[in-house]
């Protein structure tokens, strides 16, 4: 099959290079990301790849059917970039990666907890100015602290593990509770004391319409003072400007993002010589008590190694007709999720 790679970055290249080289297919890497005015680049293919930051909302999938595209592989486990309803509409199958290293993730967001903790990044540019002063840089103990984990899926699975590793007491909320995390004894509670119980706050949920900005001013407002909030899932589920009054009252301790609401025009793109025009990421990066990674969560050899199989086994089994019902992406996941806030 034909398929145009949109937003490839050159560390994928051997990934998916070597996972196709048994398949076969026709791979046409573009470094530009999908939108509106890059649509028509993949005209005649009739498969399409893409990353977190491309734009396949309804306008941009209309003009991919019109030029014959059928299938949109998507080399994440994250959808909320696509047009589900759409897609549906004009018959474009959407496959995804749905676990390729939960591992890659939960490990991301612990490393973000244990920096900001520690303050490690204070005391890396410290001792490289030879300033070995301490003040400033006092931690807590994770033994024994209270983490509440929003979303105990795949990775929050594996969250809940390295925690309850640390002698943290584990707190969940998800619609669908996870008997693996229940067996482990993490206690599943509501939102709301969730928030008013948790020393450390990881987001784990995916970004549907009940997630979107499900981190807004009230629920900050009932977290306790000195909070640390981690997201590793996608920006929209924190509103930011929120985020933002909350840290200049002095309300949160600390917080990690490895994700940001606007992330597209900013992340995967070096733009150190350029002035940013975000003026809510900017002031984001001023707090000294705020962590931002640029979406590196998945980036280990084994995850990009999965993500790569998968992809390219998602555009084999579509050739021959036969998806795997839990690669596909359908309405049925971007349903309202019953007891979600
Ligand atoms: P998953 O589908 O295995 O688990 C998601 C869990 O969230 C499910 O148990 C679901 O019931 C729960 N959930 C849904 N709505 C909720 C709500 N309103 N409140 C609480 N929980 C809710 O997904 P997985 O693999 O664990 O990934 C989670 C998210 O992490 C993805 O959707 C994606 O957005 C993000 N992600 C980020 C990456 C990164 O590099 N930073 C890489 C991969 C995923």
């Amino acid at each position: 099959m034909r398929v145009a790679i949109f937003s490839i970055h050159p560390y994928e290249v051997p990934f998916l290079d070597r996972a196709n080289e048994g398949a076969g297919h026709d791979l046409v890497y573009l470094q530009t990301s999908l939108s509106e005015s890059t649509a028509s680049l993949a005209d005649g293919f009739e498969g399409v790849s893409l990353f977190v930051g491309d734009d396949a909302s309804a306008g941009v999938l209309q003009a991919l059917h019109a030029g014959g595209t059928r299938v949109i592989a998507l080399r994440s486990a994250g959808f909320n970039h696509v047009d589900i309803e759409e897609a549906d509409r004009l018959g474009i199958t959407v496959l995804r990666v749905p676990a390729y290293s939960p591992n890659a993730v939960a490990e991301h967001a612990v490393a973000l907890m244990m920096v900001l903790n520690r303050k490690l990044h204070r005391a890396f540019n410290r001792t490289r100015e030879q300033n070995f002063e301490l003040t400033g840089l006092m931690g807590f103990d994770m033994f024994e602290k209270t983490a509440g984990i929003i979303g105990t899926g795949k990775i929050g699975e594996v969250l809940c593990r390295i925690l309850l590793g640390f002698g943290c007491r584990v707190l969940a909320s998800d619609p669908e509770r996870n008997p693996a995390c229940e067996a482990m004894g993490v206690e599943y509670v509501d939102l709301d004391d969730l928030y008013a119980r948790s020393d450390i706050i990881s987001l784990n949920c995916p970004l549907t319409p009940a997630t979107k900005h499900l981190i807004n001013a009230k629920a900050l407002e009932m977290m306790k003072p000195g909070v640390m909030l981690i997201n590793t899932s996608r920006g929209g589920v924190i509103d930011t400007r929120a985020l933002i009054e909350a840290l200049k009252k002095g309300n949160i301790g600390s917080v990690g993002l490895d994700v940001y609401e606007e992330e597209g025009d900013l992340f995967f793109h070096d733009l150190s010589d350029r002035v940013i025009q975000d003026d809510v990421f900017v002031r984001l990066i001023t707090f000294p008590n705020v962590l931002i990674t640029a979406h590196q969560g998945f980036l280990t050899r084994e995850a990009c190694t999965a993500i790569a199989e998968t992809t390219i086994a998602n555009l084999s089994d579509f050739a021959v007709g036969s998806t795997r019902s839990e690669n596909e992406v359908t309405k049925r996941l971007i349903a309202p999720v019953k007891g979600s806030r």
